[in-house]
């Protein structure tokens, strides 16, 4: 899958030589082209040597209630087999969170598992359960290349392609109507690298329908859910590289296609899925492509929010200080944008996160991306995320907790 390939940037494995070529920069050494892993260790190095605080009065309230102090939401991703067979984790996405995102248990192949037959049982059970708590709900997606099941590879073809896409949102979107928050309609649609001009990923979905299955992703999902806010989400448009630089540029022109077309898009979803470690980060050029997106009219939410700390030191304070400046430089941007009006990570505790598997340290030390510990104990990323809660500005009136109804 395309996640594995993405996260699998070098290891850090800094020698003695690298580092002190890193260490060199006034010493005459600069004079030797500083590879990539060795520059990334020299950063890792220079990052834990300055440690930041993240002291808080108090580790009470909770993210939920610290954001919504602000007029922010706080939520995660997670799964109904997690809340139905560990209480106790159940128990800290109460603590935690105002809203639930699905993060398996609406994808095409778990729902859509044959060409006539849904099954809902898992998100009918996640949509019961943050019904009961009173928590919002948010689905994950209407359109992905990534989760496609087997049977639609041989069932869909340019002519069925239309109807396939558009039966399952009518059907899907068509259950939850007036239960979700927001709906992730249209996923990871832009990928520079395929080499289009407008940017558009090469995906089935292209393929079979041409550049305008986006368009008819969203329409559908506005008739059927009319107060639902739609969003657009993607990856790789957080730091100062090339590959993000493209997709920003590429995702702001879709965008201004789709509001002339009068498509019903009200939000943009950034997944920042954020690397420990990486310093390619550009406050003021991400801050004024935030301020474009939004002088669009386009809501804007942190959906998939972690950070990985594959390249970190297994050092736990030295990785745990990285992680959490990497949250707080990025939530100190994002949160100074009005438009912004959800944060969710994608996971709560350490305990369940996708990077267990998709980037696996090398020294088989458990990861440590998220906001809690395996033990569901609060910790620095926790505090860094509070912290930036608590610094955030009020939100106005217009209450970030409704969908569509109200944006603009
Ligand atoms: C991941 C899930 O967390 C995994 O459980 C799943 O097997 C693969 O996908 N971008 C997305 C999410 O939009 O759906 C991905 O989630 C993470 C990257």
């Amino acid at each position: 899958m395309s996640q594995s390939s993405r996260l699998a940037e070098p290891m850090v494995r800094l020698t003695r030589r690298q580092f002190l070529w890193g260490m060199g920069g006034g010493m005459g050494a600069a004079a030797v082209p500083l590879s990539r892993t060795a520059y990334h260790g020299y950063q890792i190095n220079r990052l834990a040597s300055q440690p930041r605080s993240f002291a808080l009065s108090s580790l009470e309230p909770s993210l939920a209630e610290r954001a919504a102090a602000k007029g922010l939401i706080y939520g995660a991703a997670t799964q109904h087999h997690l809340l139905a067979n560990d209480p106790e984790f159940a128990e800290a996405v109460l603590r935690e969170c105002q809203m639930l995102v699905t993060e398996n248990d609406l994808q095409w192949n778990q729902v859509h598992p044959d060409p006539e037959r849904f099954d809902f049982a898992a998100a009918d059970g996640l949509a019961e359960f943050a019904q009961m708590h009173q928590l919002l709900l948010r689905g994950h997606n209407l359109v992905w290349h990534n989760s496609l099941p087997d049977w639609f590879k041989t069932t869909a073809t340019p002519q069925t392609a239309r109807q396939i896409l558009v039966n399952h949102i009518q059907t899907v979107v068509g259950r939850y109507a007036g239960r979700m928050h927001s709906w992730d309609v249209v996923n990871e649609a832009l990928l520079p690298a395929d080499g289009r001009a407008d940017g558009l990923r090469q995906t089935p979905w292209l393929e079979l329908i041409g550049t305008d299955y986006i368009e008819l992703a969203f329409r559908t999902a506005a008739e059927a859910d009319p107060a639902a806010l739609l969003v657009y989400n993607d990856f790789e448009l957080d730091y100062d590289r090339p590959q993000d630089q493209a997709k920003r540029m590429a995702l702001l022109r879709l965008l201004e296609r789709l509001k002339q077309r009068d498509v019903p898009i009200q939000a943009i979803g950034m997944q920042a899925h954020l690397w420990g470690g990486e310093t390619r980060f550009n406050a003021a050029k991400l801050s004024s492509w935030l301020e474009q997106v939004a002088s669009l009219g386009l809501k804007i939410l942190v959906t998939e929010l972690d950070v990985t700390d594959q390249p970190l030191p297994q050092d736990l304070a030295i990785r745990d200080q990285i992680v959490a400046g990497a949250y707080a430089d990025y939530l100190a941007v994002l949160l100074e944008q009005p438009a912004v009006i959800a944060v969710l990570t994608w996971g709560l505790s350490d305990r369940y996160s996708w990077l267990a598997e998709f980037a696996p340290r090398s020294d088989s030390a458990a990861v440590r991306p998220l906001p809690l510990d395996q033990h569901l104990q609060r910790k620095l990323a926790w505090q860094a995320i509070a912290q930036a809660f608590d610094q955030a500005p009020v939100r106005t009136k217009q209450s970030a907790t409704s969908g569509a109804a109200t944006s603009p």
